[in-house]
């Protein structure tokens, strides 16, 4: 018999069906709540609102656990590349070596943009935000593809679309960057592999040669592969429900970038390093103040806290050994690592943070890994949306392939009621 969650409304009993995943979670099916009791839920910040059900990533807050397709964080971060995370992302299974030869050639044949599209990059102003052009560009690329507009057609236009955007990512992003410095930019060799090619457009110069160091190529990876899914967070929830209305894929996307640009997600990377700067040079390193201040509330800890990782979040346990390594193997001594360190130490023995749960998150430590590299801080989170790219194809395109409803919460009213219509002469 399948289980059934009972509520009494108003004196009166009401049956709900419980939906059970494959890691046993559990959900009540309220979709028939407001028909048959005239209620609905009220879930702020949808803390508890299952708002689909989804075969891509399963996370587990309490245990500190993330997988992608069933696959360990764990192992994948150490054993695979982005580009097999990408594969194994949209279509479900880890890609044999030919079917990763043949995927990782169709976005090696889409890694130009239009020259148009390059000429965007004009009508920015000096200083602007690498995430505010990410955004620009990537909803630009939907009037070069008008085709693109409805990839559901036909699976081949559906798989084109993806592969494109997947595939002008890494130009876009090392773009962006160029052009924040100045330099002219750099166009894509198919020599180099996915993460090789992003990142000799972005460090190489027109003036000599460029070999990508392997011990950043390897560190990108990891960090790409990390950053690549995480089930239904504020910015792929927001791809979902965007393309929910049938928004295409690139215009669903740029709506993706404009959450995760926000300090609260992604932005988040960004605001660490800053934090780190300002706890160096302003606050004399001294942490137990910022600490004392963060409990007082007169501060945000960046890099601290996470709405669903209550015991700890492994990224952040890979990230920070690879930060440890990365800096070591590229002989950088950053004091902004140890005071990182240092504060990280301090909160996790306060009792306040540790009453409320709150460790380290995955943009605790990436940022002194992007630091390490060479990027500058406005670019972090642009690495963020790098990463999340194949996450986010993938959800909304398992989104499409269900044809699921288009999201529209429901709310509870707390404005005026209906009161007399005051013309304006009489208003006061
Ligand atoms: N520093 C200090 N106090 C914190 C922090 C923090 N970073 N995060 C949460 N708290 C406190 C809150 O003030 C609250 O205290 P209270 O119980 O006394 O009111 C309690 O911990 C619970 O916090 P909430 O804000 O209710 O937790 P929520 O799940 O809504 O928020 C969030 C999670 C947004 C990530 C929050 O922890 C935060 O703002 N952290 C800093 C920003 C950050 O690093 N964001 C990146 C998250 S990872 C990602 O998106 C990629």
């Amino acid at each position: 018999m399948s289980e059934k969650a009972t509520l009494n409304l108003d004196g009166k009993p009401y049956e709900f069906p419980v939906i059970t995943g494959t890691e046993n979670e559990k959900g009540i099916d309220i979709g028939k709540l407001r028909a048959q009791t005239g209620y609905v839920t009220f879930d702020e910040g949808y803390k508890n609102t299952g708002a689909t059900s989804s075969g891509i990533t399963f996370l587990n807050g309490e245990k500190g656990i993330l997988r992608y397709r069933g696959y360990a964080i764990e192992d994948l971060a150490e054993k695979s590349s982005f580009t097999e995370v990408m594969y194994l992302l949209l279509y479900g299974e880890l890609p044999t070596a030919e079917e990763l030869r043949k995927f990782e050639n169709q976005l090696t044949q889409h890694t130009l943009v239009h020259e148009d599209l390059v000429k965007v990059f004009e009508v920015f102003p000096t200083g602007s935000h690498p995430m505010g052009q990410l955004m620009t560009q990537l909803s630009a690329l939907s009037s070069f593809y008008p085709e693109s507009l409805n990839p559901q057609k036909s699976p081949d236009q559906l798989n084109l679309t993806i592969i494109r955007l997947l595939a002008k990512m890494p130009t876009i992003c090392a773009m962006i960057q160029k052009k924040g410095k100045g330099h002219p930019v750099l166009y894509p060799q198919n020599r180099f592999d996915y993460v090789s090619n992003f990142l000799y457009m972005t460090f190489g110069n027109v003036t000599e040669e460029y070999t990508p160091d392997p011990v950043i190529v390897d560190a990108m990876n990891k960090l790409l592969i990390l950053h690549a899914d995480h089930e239904q967070n504020c910015s792929t929830s927001t791809v979902r429900i965007v393309g929910s209305s049938h928004a295409n894929l690139y215009a669903s996307i740029a709506a993706g970038v404009a959450a995760l640009w926000g300090p609260r997600h992604g932005g988040a990377n960004q605001e660490v390093l800053e934090m780190l700067e300002h706890i160096r040079d302003i606050d004399k390193g001294d942490v137990k103040k910022v600490v004392a201040e963060a409990k007082d509330k007169k501060r945000l800890l960046f890099g601290f806290g996470h709405r669903v990782y209550k015991n700890f979040d492994p990224r952040a346990k890979i990230l920070k050994v690879a930060c440890d390594n990365v800096l070591a193997k590229l002989g950088v001594n950053d004091p902004l690592l140890a005071i990182a360190k240092e504060l990280e130490a301090a909160a996790l023995e306060d009792p306040y943070f540790i009453e409320r749960k709150l460790y380290p998150n995955v943009d605790f430590y990436s940022g002194l890994i992007y630091k390490a590299m060479g990027f500058p801080t406005p670019m972090f989170t642009v690495l963020f949306a790098l990463g999340r790219l194949p996450g986010w194809v993938s959800q909304w395109k398992e989104l499409r392939g269900k044809n699921e409803d288009i999201g529209r919460p429901r709310q509870i009213y707390t404005g005026p009621t209906l009161r007399p219509f005051v013309a304006i002469k009489e208003r006061k």
